[in-house]
């Protein structure tokens, strides 16, 4: 518990202009300050900050509230972690706070690194960006699948040029080894050699380059896609302090007005897909980076949104990935959210479908995405024939840690209903049976 003592002096401490102008470009209007709406796309300003009042509140979509509920809502995160982040604005400190003074400098300096790191990678992309600009080559190729400056732009979409030290130019020096750690540089391991004698060079060359952002905006990687025909087809960052895969998620930044306008996020398989899906009025989509869906994952995109739409590939990769991302979900499934699936036909990904039939159709097949509930009853059947005891019994096995992986509550109770009617046993029976059920390992 935090002492409400303590949050009324944080709050008198900081100023909510700063806080909201660190997210929002914001003008001042009178006596108060306006800007683009956060919380919900606008193309005129009705998000109104009011520095008398301390407190912000959009008009188009009613959202309001003090800087903590500012941080909360925008950054996604609980209200201990609002108050720590703004006292740590504010140099104040949460009097619960446990950590030993040794443990608060060291989280303190690996803050620090990663602003550093994070910075060298803006700086990175910012350069990729100039780039593109120079190179009409890979303007083609983005023209040619159909993406506008527009929205290349929105993107920050860049191109990595075909050279061994194209970032030489970007940075004072390229023998930094923060280069190395952002991944941008590659220092070839000779054991041999000391290491300002190794051989550094870019990892990425001669592709178009996806800037990954955090939440806060900030660059923590980059995927690169090669323009003609290579392997790999997109290269990713490696994993750093400010860059692990299995947690973020591609697009998420630019998503989140989009995801609180039409009401869910959508999931997709490639960075591709997430781009062209905006190009098209999807703005909503995000992408796992190249790696399977985790509970990570789901569980920050419930902090966003109450409703999720996986899109799967209508191949068996595609088939593969719904069965991991039902996996992923299931802990977070509930009543309150709603959790769907959707397969598209064989030949497509997002990208190819709807620059091939349109957004209407795509739209379509949203309306037509499968609920959780049947996704899983439709897996744990998959090759099961009910019409037999042995099919009915395989049936339950399979089912038996999908359903424990379900939170308790009404909606893992609804499907214990379910699961017996089409296994032809009483409710209680199955109940019973399934007490000590344990999630998939
Ligand atoms: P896909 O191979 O399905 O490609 O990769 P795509 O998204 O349709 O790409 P385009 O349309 O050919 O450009 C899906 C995702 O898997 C990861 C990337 O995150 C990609 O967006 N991936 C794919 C890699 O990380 N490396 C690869 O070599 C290929
Ligand atoms: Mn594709």
């Amino acid at each position: 518990m935090i002492p409400p003592g303590f949050i009324q002096d944080l709050l008198a401490r900081v100023d909510i202009v700063d806080i909201v102008g660190r997210h929002v470009d914001l003008k001042k209007a009178g006596i108060n300050h306006k800007g683009l709406c956060p919380f919900h796309g606008e193309k005129t300003p009705s998000f109104t900050v009011s520095p008398s009042r301390q407190t912000y509140h959009c008009f188009g979509c009613g959202q309001h509230g003090n800087a903590v509920g500012f941080l909360m809502e925008h950054l996604g995160i609980g209200f201990i972690d609002a108050v720590k982040d703004l006292a740590q604005q504010a140099g104040m400190q949460v009097p619960e706070d446990d950590r030993s003074p040794q443990q608060r400098e060291q989280e303190k300096a690996q803050k620090q690194r990663q602003a550093t790191l994070t910075e060298i990678l803006a700086k990175a992309g910012q350069h990729y960006r100039q780039q593109l600009k120079g190179n009409p080559r890979a303007i083609e190729y983005l023209k040619g699948r159909g993406l506008t400056g527009q929205i290349a732009l929105q993107f920050g979409l860049g191109y990595a040029p075909d050279g061994w030290r194209s970032l030489a130019s970007a940075f004072p020096s390229y023998d930094d080894p923060l280069l190395v750690e952002t991944g941008l540089v590659i220092l070839q391991d000779d054991p041999g050699k000391s290491e300002a004698e190794q051989r550094r060079y870019d990892r990425f060359r001669d592709r178009v380059m996806f800037p990954i952002r955090n939440v806060l905006g900030e660059v923590i990687g980059f995927g690169g896609r090669v323009l003609d025909k290579g392997e790999p087809k997109y290269l990713n960052s490696p994993e750093t302090p400010v860059f692990h895969k299995g947690k973020e998620l591609y697009g998420l930044y630019e998503a989140r007005p989009a995801m609180r306008r039409r009401g869910y996020a959508l999931v997709v398989e490639g960075y591709m897909d997430v781009v062209a899906l905006a190009q098209h009025g999807f703005g909503n989509a995000v992408a796992t980076l190249g790696t399977a869906c985790t509970a990570d994952h789901v569980q920050k995109l419930f902090r966003f949104t109450e409703s999720v739409v996986f899109s799967f590939d209508g191949d068996a990769a595609g088939r593969r990935a719904a069965g991991r991302a039902l996996e992923a979900a299931l802990p977070h499934a509930n009543e309150t959210r709603t959790i769907k699936f959707l397969f598209l036909p064989t030949e497509h990904d997002p990208d190819s479908y709807v620059r091939e039939l349109g957004a209407d159709a795509f739209e379509r097949c949203i309306e037509g995405a499968v609920p959780l509930s049947r996704q899983l009853m439709e897996t744990a059947a998959d090759g099961c024939d009910l019409g037999t005891p042995e099919g009915r019994a395989k049936m339950l096995s399979v089912a038996k840690p999908l359903w424990a992986a379900l939170p308790d509550g009404l909606l893992k109770r609804q499907l214990l209903g379910e699961l017996a009617r089409r296994a032809q046993l009483p409710d209680a029976e199955l109940q019973a049976l399934w007490a000590n059920a344990l999630p998939p390992a």
